[in-house]
């Protein structure tokens, strides 16, 4: 604690501490506000609250910057491979050679999912979103696991086989939902390697593995691997602190993320770069988003706490430009999210309001070189953001502050009524 801060209310002051991260930022501590005065906070959105201290990301909205452990994901983007990453989230620093060894292996050893959990798979609804599948399936999960008596011992299983199912769980579904043979993980690939086999191979046309491809889907989930007290992260905190088991808890951070404002812009940015070539409509999208009667967004646009560009988005944008040009791709949304964004950029509301291209601008232009389809765009999210997810679950674990998540409300419906039975209605 560095300084307080005085509350006058009433005839009454009150002080309180102000906290400090160890980046300089500064929030008060209203932890006794409401036993000390009465009153609580009104934050719709909470934008201006932070429900947890935490160690695993800093972000810094006004400056573009974005680091996890300490490290910026620039510098992790460029070096580092996924499971290096996911480690590193997971367990506060990078793993040494013999860490990093014995962590294949257990993602190895866990990566094939029970043989009963396809009959589920091919219940659902051929046009069933493949994020609400994930959702289902990892909750289904827990039934399929026994629980291990060494709580440790069952915390570490439970994540090792997460982020190693939900690879081959992705890739089974899709396979499923177009009526093919599911393909099973292979012990010789690498993680991102071993996904896009489980997607992409066929009996008759084996997968060529490429390694601009392989790096495509590496940069894309470290990209997308932590941001912090997001919708979904704080929906699996929120979820969690009512001490429900890890898959539930990731099942809940799924759900969030499929929404069209948080993961599920990706897809929603491709819809309309399409709709944009098929229409030749990008003056009147521009317009809309514009007004505020018409509840029409640029989608891949603004951030609640990036007021610059998205340090993702940059990276994300010079990847599909080379992406593209080793796969000797021309794609005309590609063209078109240029042009959208140039034009953007130029004009005053977009100035004005902050609004810059976030992450998923041009992810979806990536994905589809890579021959993801545009419904599986926000599964290729959730896996990217599992470790942050299980990272961030187990911080709230083992926080000394834990609390139940429970926020109040101010009343603001009828005051006392009295009951009138239905035939005097
Ligand atoms: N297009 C047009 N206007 C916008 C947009 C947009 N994409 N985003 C925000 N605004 C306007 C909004 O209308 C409001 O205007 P005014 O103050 O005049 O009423 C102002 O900017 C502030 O909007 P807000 O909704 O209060 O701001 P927020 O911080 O809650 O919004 C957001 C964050 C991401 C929900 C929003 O920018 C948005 O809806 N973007 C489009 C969806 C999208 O791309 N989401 C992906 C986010 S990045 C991936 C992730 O991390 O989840």
């Amino acid at each position: 604690m560095t300084d307080t801060i005085r509350l006058i209310y009433g005839k009454k002051e009150y002080e309180f501490p102000v906290f400090e991260g160890s980046e300089g930022e500064k929030a008060i501590d209203i932890s006794q506000l409401r036993s000390t005065t009465g009153l609580i906070t009104l934050d719709p959105g909470y934008a201006n609250t932070g429900s947890c201290t935490s160690s695993i990301t800093f972000m810094d909205g006004e400056k573009g910057i974005l680091r996890y452990r300490g490290i910026p994901v620039e510098e992790l983007a460029e070096n580092a491979t996924f499971k290096e990453t996911t480690y590193l989230l997971i367990n506060g620093r990078l793993p040494n050679r013999q860490e990093l060894t014995r962590f294949s292996v257990r993602l190895n050893d866990n990566s094939l999912v029970h043989e009963d959990l396809r009959a589920f798979y091919e219940n659902f609804p051929r046009s069933s979103h493949p994020m609400g599948i994930l959702s289902a399936m990892v909750n289904a999960l827990k039934s399929f696991y026994p629980v291990l008596d060494n709580l440790e011992e069952e915390i570490n299983i439970t994540v090792t086989r997460l982020l190693s199912k939900i690879r081959t769980m992705a890739a089974m579904s899709y396979k499923i939902s177009r009526g093919h043979k599911v393909v099973y993980p292979r012990p010789d690939l690498a993680y991102c390697a071993n996904f896009l086999n489980m997607m992409f191979d066929s009996p008759v046309k084996p997968y060529e593995i490429d390694s601009d491809v392989v790096n495509a889907v590496r940069v894309f989930w470290i990209l997308h691997a932590d941001h912090e007290q997001n919708c979904s992260t704080s929906a699996v905190r929120l979820v969690g602190s009512a001490r429900v088991n890890l898959y539930a808890a990731i099942s809940a951070g799924i759900a969030a993320l499929w929404g069209p404002l948080h993961g599920g812009a990706n897809q929603a940015v491709i819809e309309m770069l399409s709709d944009i070539a098929k229409n030749r409509n990008m003056g009147k999208a521009i317009e809309r988003a514009k007004d505020k009667n018409d509840p029409f967004r640029l989608m891949g646009f603004g951030h609640r706490v990036y007021k610059t560009y998205d340090p993702r988005a940059k990276i994300m944008k010079k990847m599909c430009d080379t992406l593209l040009n080793k796969l000797k791709i021309s794609d005309p949304l590609l063209d078109i999210a240029k042009e959208l964004e140039e034009v953007a950029l130029k004009d005053d509301y977009f100035i004005e309001h902050s609004l810059y291209p976030n992450v998923d601008f041009y992810s979806g232009i990536v994905l589809r070189a890579i021959g993801i389809p545009t419904n599986m765009f926000t599964v290729m999210f959730a896996i990217g953001r599992l470790p942050g997810w299980v990272a961030q679950w187990k911080e709230s674990l083992d926080d000394p502050n834990w609390k139940l998540g429970r926020p109040r409300q101010i009343y603001i419906g009828p005051t006392q009524t009295q009951f009138v039975p239905v035939d005097k209605r």
